[in-house]
């Protein structure tokens, strides 16, 4: 019997793509993330993603820079095990889980109060340990973070919903509030834009998108002096090509020994301050 889901908004409702990317990864003979507690949501809830008219290579995509954004975290609380960790825009991830940061550490999750809703009603609690319900681009929701620990941030699928101004205000008040860290996010290349604004079946992501996307992974720093970039990721050179399906490996290590052509494809930006 599907669960009745409440009416979010058509930014909210983008939660249901990724979750449903990480779903369909789960179920996929050549899985990359695993991520069962999706695979769990999407079943209990009976979710019909058919509208957004998900291919292969997409949920391939979405479960891949989620593990590469995990390892990220995961590599920073080897080395801060009492800091903290924050996914913004947070969705219906169940991030802290595939994580497991040290006991001493402690993980937030932000989204707007719709969300940390839903996710205290479909997440196991180990799930939402700390959940923080506001617009990120609102003031004052840091207040209720810990000021004096190094902070992990991640941010999975949400640069597109913001403008750049956004993106500089938001980044300013994170280096501003924790006196050491890192920040990491998926990029999105001019091209990526534009093929996201064509793609039939993404058009209610379109939409709503704001970000007009950049090429040069050094942009970021020019938003904030403290920021500097530890790495640039280009997904099709990450080692979990060799258990994408034939055609895609094939054409992914073909695009692969090009840094442009790489960039078309899916990119974790990761900075630290
Ligand atoms: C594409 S979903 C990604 C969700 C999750 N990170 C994942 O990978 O499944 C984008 C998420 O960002 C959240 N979001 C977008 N703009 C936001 C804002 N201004 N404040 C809080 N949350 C926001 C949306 O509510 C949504 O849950």
């Amino acid at each position: 019997m599907p669960i009745a889901l409440p009416e979010l908004t058509p930014l909210q409702e983008t939660l249901w793509l990724t979750l449903c990317c990480r779903a369909i990864d789960n179920r996929s003979s050549h899985r990359i993330l695993g991520d069962e507690t999706a695979d769990e949501i999407v079943r209990e809830t009976g979710y019909d993603h058919s509208r957004f008219r998900i291919m292969a290579a997409g949920a391939l995509n979405v479960a891949h820079r989620a593990k590469k954004l995990d390892e990220i975290a995961r590599r920073f609380f080897a080395r801060h095990p009492r800091g903290v960790g924050l996914d913004l825009g947070a969705g219906l991830d169940s991030r802290v889980l595939r994580v497991s940061p040290p006991p001493e550490a402690e993980w937030y999750d932000l989204d707007f109060p719709e969300v940390i809703d839903l996710r205290r009603r479909l997440l196991p609690a180990a799930a939402t340990p700390r959940g923080v319900a506001a617009d990120l681009n609102e003031p004052g929701w840091l207040d209720a973070l810990p000021a004096d620990r190094p902070a992990v941030i991640v941010a999975d699928g949400l640069l597109a919903f913001q403008s750049e101004e956004e993106m500089i205000t938001l980044v300013d008040r994170l280096v501003g509030h924790f006196p050491s860290g890192e920040i990491a996010f998926n990029g999105y290349s001019t091209f990526a834009v534009w093929a996201q604004k064509h793609y039939k079946g993404a058009e209610s992501v379109a939409r709503i998108a704001k970000f007009p996307g950049f090429n040069d992974p050094r942009t970021p720093e020019r938003w904030n002096p403290k920021l500097r970039l530890v790495k640039e990721i280009l997904c099709m050179r990450e080692p979990e090509v060799a258990l994408f399906p034939p055609l895609l490996r094939w054409w992914t290590r073909l695009f692969a020994p090009s840094a442009t052509l790489s960039r078309s494809g899916n990119v974790v930006l990761h900075y630290r301050f």
